[in-house]
Order: structure tokens, then C-alpha cells, then sequence
């Protein structure tokens, strides 16, 4: 097959968002080994942090199929050709709640916005395709940079914690916005 007829098939991403030189598009599950090695490098970071894909996130085995089966999304950020980002959006059981999840930056990729940038999408996203007027999310509690990040852009830190009976041993607040 020719170049040309292979270009013609691709069609090229739709960017969702664009930060300097990052775009911001929805994944596909072909993104599916750049999308772990990412999660599982923010991990290691973080003490006790442990991914598990086959038994506790076998979503990101599929992340464009799983989410569009929840009736989500989920969006990578491609830094120079490399996914250096990820961000996730689904409904929840509450109407007009929706949930925002799989926030993870590259770190050399972090401190200029790209954080901010992917929840502006999310919650724009919410209200324009879910009608949503509240967003709500599960935060591990030493994920200390996106607890900033988060209040910083109106998320409140509801009282309690929840304790995952997971591998990571994590427990986790909850926030939630008002759109
Ligand atoms: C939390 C996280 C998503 C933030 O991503 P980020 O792209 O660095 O976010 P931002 O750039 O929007 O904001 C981060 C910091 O950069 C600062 N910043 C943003 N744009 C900037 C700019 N142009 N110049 C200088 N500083 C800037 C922000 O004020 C913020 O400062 P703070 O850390 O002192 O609060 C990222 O650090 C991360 O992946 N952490 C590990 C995983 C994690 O905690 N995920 C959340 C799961 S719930």
C-alpha cells in the first residue's frame, strides 16, 4: 500500500486540549503499554504504591473500550510524541455527579499546568456531555501535590476516609466541586 493511501486512512487525533507543545487527545487502547508504564512510574514515587493491571486495574488494559463502556473517557497527554499525561472522566451513581479519575503527569512534565489543564477538560466535559453540576473524586492520601491541585482549583475535602482493601494498603479522601 502507498504512503498516501495509508495517510488517507489515519485519521489524525481530534485535540481535546493543548498546553505549549502538549496535546491532549483521547486514548485509544493501542496507548495501552505507554498509559501503564506511565501510572506505574508515578507509582514508584510513592511508598507502598503498588499497580496491579490483572487484578485491581484491568481497565487500562483497554483505556479508550473501558471507559467508553462506563460511559466515560479517557484522555492521554503526548509530550513530544510520548504520553506524558492521563486523566479519566465517568458518570457515577448520583445524578449529575460525575467522577474525575487516573490523574497522573510524567514528572518532568509537571509544573506548568498540564495538571490544571486536564481537570478544566474533565469538568468542562461533565457539564457539557453528563449535564454534570458536580464533580467528585478519590485521592490517595499521599498524593500531597494533587491534594494542592486540587483545592487550589475549588475541590473541598469531604470529612472521612475511605480504607481500600487493596495492594497499595491506600487509604483515600474524597472531594467534590460544584460546577
Ligand atoms: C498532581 C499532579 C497531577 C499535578 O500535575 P501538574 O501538571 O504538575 O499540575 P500543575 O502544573 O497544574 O500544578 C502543579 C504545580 O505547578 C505550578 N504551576 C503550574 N503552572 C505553572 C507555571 N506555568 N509556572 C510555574 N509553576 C506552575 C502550580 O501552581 C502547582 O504548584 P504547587 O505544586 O506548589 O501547588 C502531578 O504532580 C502528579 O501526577 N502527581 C503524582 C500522581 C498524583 O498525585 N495523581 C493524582 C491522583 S488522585
Amino acid at each position: 500500500m502507498s504512503t498516501a493511501a495509508t495517510a488517507e486512512k489515519i485519521a489524525p487525533p481530534e485535540i481535546a486540549a493543548r498546553v505549549a507543545d502538549v496535546i491532549v487527545r483521547g486514548a485509544t487502547d493501542a496507548d495501552t503499554d505507554a498509559v501503564i508504564a506511565l501510572i506505574g512510574e508515578v507509582y514508584d514515587e510513592f511508598q507502598g504504591c503498588v499497580l496491579l493491571i490483572d487484578d485491581e486495574h484491568p481497565e487500562l488494559k483497554e483505556p479508550k473500550t473501558a471507559f467508553e463502556r462506563l460511559g466515560g473517557t479517557f484522555w492521554v497527554a503526548e509530550c513530544q510524541g510520548r504520553i506524558c499525561g492521563t486523566v479519566a472522566l465517568t458518570p457515577t451513581d448520583a445524578p449529575r455527579v460525575a467522577r474525575l479519575s487516573r490523574l497522573f503527569i510524567a514528572g518532568p512534565a509537571r509544573g506548568r499546568g498540564l495538571g490544571e489543564t486536564l481537570c478544566q477538560l474533565v469538568e468542562q466535559t461533565a457539564k457539557d456531555e453528563m449535564q454534570a453540576d458536580m464533580m467528585m473524586l478519590y485521592t490517595d492520601s499521599r498524593f500531597l501535590g494533587a491534594h494542592r491541585l486540587y483545592e487550589r482549583l475549588g475541590y473541598v475535602r469531604q470529612p472521612g476516609l475511605v480504607h481500600c482493601a487493596d495492594a497499595s494498603n491506600s487509604i483515600e479522601y474524597v472531594y467534590t466541586k460544584k460546577l
